[in-house]
């Protein structure tokens, strides 16, 4: 008889499972920079947050959405094989520091970090730590900003010197994945129309799309109760409204869409160890369309600055293009 052949049968994975590293020390926030409610306690606040901003507040939010993306694409050029995760999470650290912003992510719920660096087959939150990244890995970093007193929040997955293919492909895929999502934000549509232009976007290449962890409402709060699910869920029918704030943050993955936590209690592994991807923008809901609030002011986003980009490859002196 003969044999079948198992349908959707993966091959492994390029790289073994990420390992974990030691946890650095908690950094430390000099005393002149505004702190969000959380920062001492690790609780963020649970009074109910308007989903319309008013227009203080979104010129706040352009300026938080302009230290997170800039402080992105600073971590990104020094992504590059053998920098530890804890030394992005310095570099991201001290430039928000310097730009006079606090790290949305230290104490977050008690989240020991100034941002996320989450490695292969690790799906998001992943805490930085002394573990080095290896050429072929794909990081993706979510920086998250507070000035002003609202967060700008965003996230870019660089890949890390000779990656393969497949694995480059997953990432610009779900680079695209987001930008449908965000493609069909506007007055009027419906919170499903995101999701269901999503999942549209990479059925073709059967990954799984992550349902666990969705994109949020965001402004004086790091996440309030507006929910944008990256998968069609045509019960969410809320309708967007000039002056909303949210990001859309799709996790893709190589494989299925299950997971699994580490027991440090934050990071956020797929459950067949294939890798996943992210990226993650925050966006504002004008009157005729939308608007990219984490944007650098001098410059393109992170995501499409090193698009395609192997990073660390080039060691001639700046390990990435400045655009
Ligand atoms: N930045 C993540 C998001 O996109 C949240 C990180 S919360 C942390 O929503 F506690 F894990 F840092
Ligand atoms: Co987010
Ligand atoms: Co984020």
């Amino acid at each position: 008889m003969a044999k079948r052949k198992r349908r959707n049968a993966l091959p492994p994975p390029p790289s073994p499972p990420v390992t974990q590293g030691l946890v650095g020390p908690v950094r430390s926030v000099r005393s002149g920079i505004p702190r969000p409610e959380y920062a001492l306690t690790g609780e963020p606040s649970s009074r109910a947050s308007r989903a319309v901003r008013t227009p203080d507040e979104i010129e706040a939010m352009r300026v938080a959405g302009r230290v997170a993306a800039a402080a992105l694409v600073e971590v990104g050029r020094h992504v590059r094989p053998g920098v530890t995760s804890d030394e992005l999470d310095r570099i991201g650290h001290e430039f928000m520091i310097d730009a006079g912003a606090y790290p949305s992510t230290l104490n977050y719920r008690g989240f020991p970090k100034s941002l996320c660096t989450s490695v292969n087959e690790i799906v998001c939150h992943g805490i930085p730590d002394s573990r080095k990244l290896a050429d072929g890995d794909i990081v993706n970093v979510d920086v998250t900003a507070y000035i002003e007193g609202v967060h700008g929040d965003t996230s870019c997955t660089f890949l890390v010197g000779e990656v393969d293919e497949d694995s480059a492909q997953l990432v610009e895929r779900t680079r695209s994945a987001m930008h449908a999502g965000i493609a069909v934000v506007g007055p009027e549509a419906r919170v499903f129309e995101i999701g269901r232009a999503i999942e549209q976007s990479v059925a073709p290449f059967g990954y799984g799309v992550v349902r666990e962890f969705i994109g949020h409402g965001i402004g004086d709060q790091f996440h309030t109760s507006l929910q944008i699910p990256h998968y069609h869920d045509p019960r969410n029918d809320t309708v967007l409204l000039p002056g909303m704030t949210f990001t859309i943050e799709p996790m893709i993955n190589r494989g299925g869409p299950r997971l699994d936590m580490w027991d440090d209690g934050w990071t956020v592994a797929t459950r067949d160890l294939q890798r996943s991807a992210q990226f993650e923008h925050t966006i504002l809901v004008t009157e005729s369309s939308h608007e990219l609030l984490t944007v650098p002011a001098d410059g393109p986003p992170a995501e499409e600055r090193f698009a395609g980009v192997r990073c660390g490859l080039d060691t001639s002196g700046d390990p990435a293009p400045t655009g």
